[in-house]
């Protein structure tokens, strides 16, 4: 169990399986499977080529009619990156936490949060560019519709003692501004599996991937404009509920609920794991 009082959080840590090996997808078969056909040429350079073309951004301005639109597109966001750092970026990231106690308030108008959704599901990277990620933005009645499928889902599972505690958290949820519902669309993954049957066993994991980046833009984003969330996993119970009532494809297979709102109080101490030489290894620093 998982910091979920009522006990019921099953599927949220999928098991990972063996790991796989990246190198075995060539640079054609990316090509081939994506439809992005400046991939190769960026991935067939030779490491050195690649320091040179970096290089030159450096000391030369971007001659932006000689570039098709693509390769346009990579040189202006790797001239953007090597102007600005990351250090807004790693704000961000710090700032983003689970926030458990929210109201129904909000600090940005809903259409800047069916913004932010969009822009995420748009840039958010997909393994061969398949695209499977979906969400849902429920919002005032539909918010609260969600926590009462998903109170009376519990209801009929989790033990009388423990049915209070389950209560609250769920209400605590219900009180939130809204929920963003994560999915994957599983038609995307089977199109992959048939057309390349050699890397059949890797796209459901790399689906799974796909679905939790997004989730961290989204998360993120949204903690970086002042709201505060949480991120729930109450599939499978409420997946069958959740696809009839908001008359969604059987195809679609539910991740995970960002639920939030405006925080009403800060988020929980945290603490960390050393990095240095544990989490985190370095060979061949010059
Ligand atoms: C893959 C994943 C699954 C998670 N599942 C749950 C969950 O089911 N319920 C929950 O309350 N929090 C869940 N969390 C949130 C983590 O508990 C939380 O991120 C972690 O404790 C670190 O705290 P922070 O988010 O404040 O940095 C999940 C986070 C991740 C990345």
């Amino acid at each position: 169990m998982y910091d979920d009082p009522s006990g019921i959080s099953q599927g949220f840590l999928p098991d990972q399986g063996p790991r796989q090996d990246l190198s075995q997808i060539t640079p054609s078969a990316f090509k081939m499977m994506s439809g992005i056909s400046s991939i190769p040429s960026i991935y067939n350079r030779t490491s050195r080529s690649l320091l040179s073309l970096t290089q030159r951004r450096l000391v030369s301005p971007i001659n932006a009619s000689s570039l098709s639109p693509s390769r346009l597109a990579f040189s202006h966001s790797q001239y953007r990156t090597n102007m600005s750092g990351s250090a807004a970026f790693f704000e961000a990231v710090r700032n983003r936490r689970s926030v458990y106690t929210i109201t129904s308030e909000t600090t940005i108008p809903d259409e800047k949060i069916q913004e932010i959704i969009t822009e995420a599901v748009k840039h958010a990277p997909s393994s061969f560019n398949s695209q499977s990620s979906r969400a849902v933005l429920l919002l005032g009645a539909e918010h609260k519709k969600l926590w009462e499928i998903t109170l009376n889902v519990l209801k009929g599972i989790v033990p009388a003692e423990q049915l209070p505690a389950t209560e609250g958290r769920i209400q605590g949820f219900a009180n939130g501004h809204g929920t963003v519902l994560f999915f994957e669309d599983e038609t995307a993954v089977t199109e992959l599996q048939t057309k390349f049957p050699l890397y059949q066993d890797r796209f459901p994991q790399w689906s799974q991937h796909a679905s939790g980046i997004l989730q961290y833009i989204v998360w993120t984003a949204l903690e970086a404009e002042g709201l505060g969330a949480s991120l729930q996993h109450y599939n499978p119970l409420i997946t069958p509920q959740v696809l009839s009532t908001w008359d969604l494809p059987s195809s679609w297979t539910l991740v995970a609920q960002l639920v939030f709102g405006k925080p009403s109080a800060p988020a929980g101490e945290k603490t960390f794991q050393p990095i240095e030489g544990v989490r985190f290894k370095t060979f061949g620093k010059q």
